[in-house]
């Protein structure tokens, strides 16, 4: 396990490139088994979530072949319908290889993608949406596998219940192979959603968004080859605009698609913030205070559940009480407890909602709490702090960039499923950031806090 080392406090300066998007890629993996034919896919992200994906596509039958930040995939025959419990119960998106694994051989065993630590994370609404489309699925607790089998999936209309961002990518994907038109209505509108749609288009797939929340596919008998390039990752890109902010808006960010982050620039002025963009570089600034926000995550074009972290570490440092209503995921606060050992006055509570059924996007169980109340301006002192999440990670590092003094950031791991060369990229920026391997004796010592037993 790995730690970061990182004194803070000092201005931060420089050019930063935005990797490709982990959102796209992953899926772009998955679409290139949907054909027997090599599919190339450059601007690829160096980060374990991947190359968990790239293992599931050689446990299938298919070939690999990663050369730099480019990995050519060919799947010329599906050899295994069964994706491996341990690996795939590691990633939420193993669940996706049911679409090339029925469209291609009416047949897949999938583990139950399972909870992770912001929440059930269940696939009820993918599994539903194949149904319709002819499949038939017995989820066995016994062996913790989904089994799902098809005469050849059919073109349907199906209506999603609520919000799926890789809910619509699975049915889309299975879609394009389909017998005869699929209409998905209430479908994601995501950006990366409409990144796998060209990806596919462009291996030969018929699909196109013809309301901002439905999307038609002709299903076709086969897809062919492609080359595709991994659009930069947004998530990334408002982690960075966010740390340029807090350590003196020096930051150049580069290839930053600024249309896919909209609300976050809007949320950004709102609370006094300023931008630039110049010859495709955008650096994000503050010329006075921070003002208190009020904000409420929501499926896009609304303000993105991936922001809700590093937009708390920004409001500590405004000047009053800010919110943050999580609608998406039932446990996405898992940076509070960590953020309040740096000073910062948090409080998680449960805002009014009339119907929590129908508002939250998660299946609403009664007694959660789902509001952050963030009391603003502290200034932030260095901590032990341990991750618990991707996200939650990038904030606490940001976190501790700007509290004064060495803190010690722990689960490292988390990071690297979806940041590719953090460090060497905030150290390139001017930051005091080490990482190193964390002793046995601090790994038992801290295994409590982390929950790990
Ligand atoms: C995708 O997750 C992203 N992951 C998430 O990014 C992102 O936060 C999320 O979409 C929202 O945009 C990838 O693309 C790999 P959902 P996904 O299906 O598809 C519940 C990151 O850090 N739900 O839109 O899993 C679900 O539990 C990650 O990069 C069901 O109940 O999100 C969640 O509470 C985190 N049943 C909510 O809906 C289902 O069948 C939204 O889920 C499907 C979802």
């Amino acid at each position: 396990m790995k730690k970061y080392i990182i004194n803070g406090g000092s201005k931060l300066a420089g050019e930063v490139a935005v990797s490709g998007s982990k959102n796209v890629v992953l899926k772009a993996i998955i679409a290139a088994c949907l054909t027997n034919e090599p599919v190339e896919i450059k601007n690829v992200p160096l980060i374990s979530d991947v190359l968990v994906m790239l293992e599931l596509v050689k446990e299938i039958g298919g070939h690999v072949k990663l050369s730099g930040h480019t990995v050519k995939i060919s799947v010329e025959k599906i050899r295994n319908i069964k994706i491996p419990l341990e690996m795939g119960a590691k990633i939420r998106t193993s669940s996706m290889f049911l679409a090339p694994l029925l469209a291609r051989k009416k047949e897949a065993l999938i583990p139950n993608p399972g909870g992770c630590r912001i929440g059930a994370r269940p696939i009820d609404r993918h599994i539903e949406g194949l149904e319709k489309m002819g499949a038939v699925s017995k989820y066995n607790s016994r062996d913790g596998y989904f089994h799902v089998r098809t005469n050849g999936l059919k073109g349907t209309m199906y209506r999603f219940k609520k919000n799926t961002h890789t809910g619509t990518e699975t049915l889309i994907m299975a879609a394009t192979l389909a017998h005869g038109k699929t209409v998905l209505e209430n479908a994601a509108q995501e950006p990366e959603v409409d990144d796998l749609i060209g990806l596919l288009n462009s291996m030969g797939a018929k699909i196109k968004r013809t309301e901002p929340r439905t999307i038609v596919i002709d299903g076709v008998q086969k897809l062919h080859r492609a080359t595709f390039e991994i659009p930069p990752d947004r998530n990334e890109a408002i982690t960075f605009a966010i740390l340029s902010a807090l350590t003196g808006g020096a930051i150049y960010i580069k290839n930053i698609d600024l249309l896919d982050i909209k609300n976050f620039v809007s949320e950004f002025k709102e609370a006094g913030g300023k931008w630039e963009k110049k010859d495709s570089k955008a650096r994000f600034y503050l010329t006075g205070y921070v003002k208190p926000t009020h904000i409420l995550t929501a499926p896009h074009p609304g303000f993105m559940t991936d922001w809700q972290g590093p937009w708390a570490i920004f409001m500590t440092q405004a000047e009053g009480d800010s919110t943050i209503h999580e609608t998406i995921y039932e446990n996405r606060f898992g940076y509070v407890n960590e953020l309040a050992k740096m000073g910062a006055d948090l409080e998680i509570y449960q805002p009014e909602v009339v119907n929590p059924k129908e508002f939250y996007n998660f299946n609403y169980r009664k007694n959660g709490k789902h509001g952050l109340k963030i009391h603003g301006k502290t200034h932030l002192h260095n901590a032990v702090l341990n991750i618990s999440d991707l996200r939650a990670g990038a904030s606490l590092v940001i976190a501790a960039l700007i509290a004064k003094g060495e803190s010690i950031v722990f689960g490292i791991e988390y990071l690297e499923r979806g940041y590719e060369a953090f460090d060497k990229r905030l150290r390139s920026l001017g930051a005091d950031i080490d990482v190193i391997e964390e002793s046995l004796e601090e790994r038992s010592r801290y295994a409590g806090e982390r929950g790990i037993v």
